[in-house]
């Protein structure tokens, strides 16, 4: 029984396989990977914590406005980002990563909400060279947001899933902050 079902298969692999064979070797633009590798792969379930250091003030800031009206904490300010992000909440703890990236006030009423267009970019362990890419609206002022993660490369490729920033210290005077973030994210 099992050497029949054995032999009854065969024929039917080679047709699944047959297609990719050809596309590979004739160079075609496109080629159907689901039947001959995705399907071999396990998705993985990843939580990610870390803090993340906004600094506005001082002699070297990693956030810096590139647009807005002359004064700043209005619609359409827009910062680019370098900010580094640490295993603790202390800003000496170790790195884990940057996010690099730029947000700018989207919101003309009184609530101020982000437009988060960054890569969180890692250095950890086998986590370095890795990153996902989050792409969402951030109301800095609600205890903890949501966005979405969107993307990701390295161990993150097709990754997909969200993040929660949850601020734990900010200083009204510069604009500095740290946010602390849990990241659930689906990847292979
Ligand atoms: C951060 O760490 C430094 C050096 O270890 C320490 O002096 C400082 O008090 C810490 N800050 C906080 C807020 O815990
Ligand atoms: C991460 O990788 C880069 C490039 O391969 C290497 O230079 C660096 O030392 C690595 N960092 C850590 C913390 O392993």
């Amino acid at each position: 029984m099992a050497s029949s079902l054995t032999y009854s298969l065969f024929p039917i692999s080679f047709i699944l396989f047959l297609p990719s064979f050809i596309y590979t070797s004739t160079g075609a633009f496109s080629e159907d990977l689901s039947d001959a590798t995705l399907t071999k792969r396990m998705e993985k379930h990843s939580h990610l914590h870390f803090y993340f250091h906004d600094i506005l003030g001082g002699k070297h800031p990693s956030s810096i406005r590139i647009a807005g009206k002359p004064k700043p904490g209005s619609f359409g300010d827009t910062y680019i980002i370098d900010d580094a992000l640490t295993e603790g909440p202390n800003a000496t703890s170790r790195v884990v990563g940057r996010a690099q990236g730029m947000y700018a006030i989207a919101t003309q009423g009184s609530e101020v909400a982000l437009l988060m267009v960054v890569n969180y970019a890692f250095v950890l362990g086998k986590y370095n060279g890795s990153s996902i890419s989050v792409f969402g609206r951030n109301p800095v002022f609600h205890d903890v947001r949501e966005m979405p993660i969107v993307g990701g490369s390295g161990l993150f490729r097709f990754a997909r899933g969200y993040a929660l920033a949850h601020t734990i210290w900010f200083d009204f005077k510069t604009g500095d902050a740290i946010v602390e973030y849990n990241v659930y994210v689906q990847h292979f």
